[in-house]
């Protein structure tokens, strides 16, 4: 039984920890709206990436992506038929090409820009201002919803963090050794940790869950059952 009263939840955690997977399944299982607020950095990196704006040679052109941010435009379809929600880039469905490793290595010199932080963070709490929302990333209990009322700091090895990340890639038949992953996988750790704006940091009034020996069952009731004790006061 879920109460009528309505929250945010905030999931927040390191890449790969497998937190939009149970933001995802939560927010279904709860009837709440879902965002991954990741989704949102990569797109603004493939479009940075798509105008010349970012590349692995030369970096980030921060200035240029910075004048070119009013262009661009985020949202979301509705999950379809695989159960998942698409990410719209300027209405253009770039689901799957925002989950490649050329993304991913790119996206944490993207997410350390002041500027691009302030709008992506200004469109995730429009998304949750009628609450009943699950979101996920890395300052979402920290500095998009400081007052959400159930926050969840997900951790596991790197090493389980990269297997992970391996069988994703690998399913969509992406060619990447494991020293790869692991590699980029504690980078992007090293750079969200330590940036200057919003940097990934457990909320002090965040539950800490370490899933490196959980199954997706077990996860999922540990998770339903904060779930309900948050919104049993209502
Ligand atoms: O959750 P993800 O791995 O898809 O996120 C990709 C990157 O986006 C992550 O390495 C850092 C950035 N990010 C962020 O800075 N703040 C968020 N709230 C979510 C993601």
């Amino acid at each position: 039984m879920t109460s009528d009263k309505k929250i945010i939840v905030a999931i927040d955690g390191y890449s790969s920890s497998g937190k939009s997977t149970m933001a995802r399944e939560l927010a279904r299982r709860v009837g709440y709206v879902y965002v991954d607020s990741g989704a949102m950095y990569r797109a603004v990196t493939l479009y940075a990436m798509r105008h010349d704006l970012a590349s692995p040679q030369s970096g980030v052109n921060v200035e240029g992506l910075v004048r070119v941010l009013p262009d661009i435009h985020i949202s979301f379809a509705p999950a379809g038929a695989d159960g998942v929600q698409h990410t719209l880039l300027n209405g253009e469905d770039v689901e799957s090409e925002i989950r490649d490793m050329q993304v991913s290595n790119l996206v944490s010199p993207v997410s350390v820009i002041p500027e691009v932080r302030h709008r992506l963070t200004l469109l995730q709490q429009g998304f949750g201002e009628e609450k009943g929302i699950v979101m996920d990333g890395r300052d979402i209990g920290t500095t998009v919803f400081p007052d959400a009322e159930l926050k969840i700091f997900v951790c596991a090895s790197a090493e389980e963090r990269a297997r992970r990340r391996m069988r994703e890639l690998q399913a969509k038949g992406e060619e990447v050794s494991f020293e790869e992953v692991l590699h980029n996988v504690v980078e992007r750790d090293r750079i969200d940790s330590t940036r200057e704006v919003s940097p990934l940091r457990k909320a002090d009034d965040a539950i800490e869950l370490d899933n490196g020996t959980m199954t997706p069952a077990q996860q999922m009731e540990w998770l339903l059952n904060e779930f309900n004790k948050a919104t049993a006061n209502g």
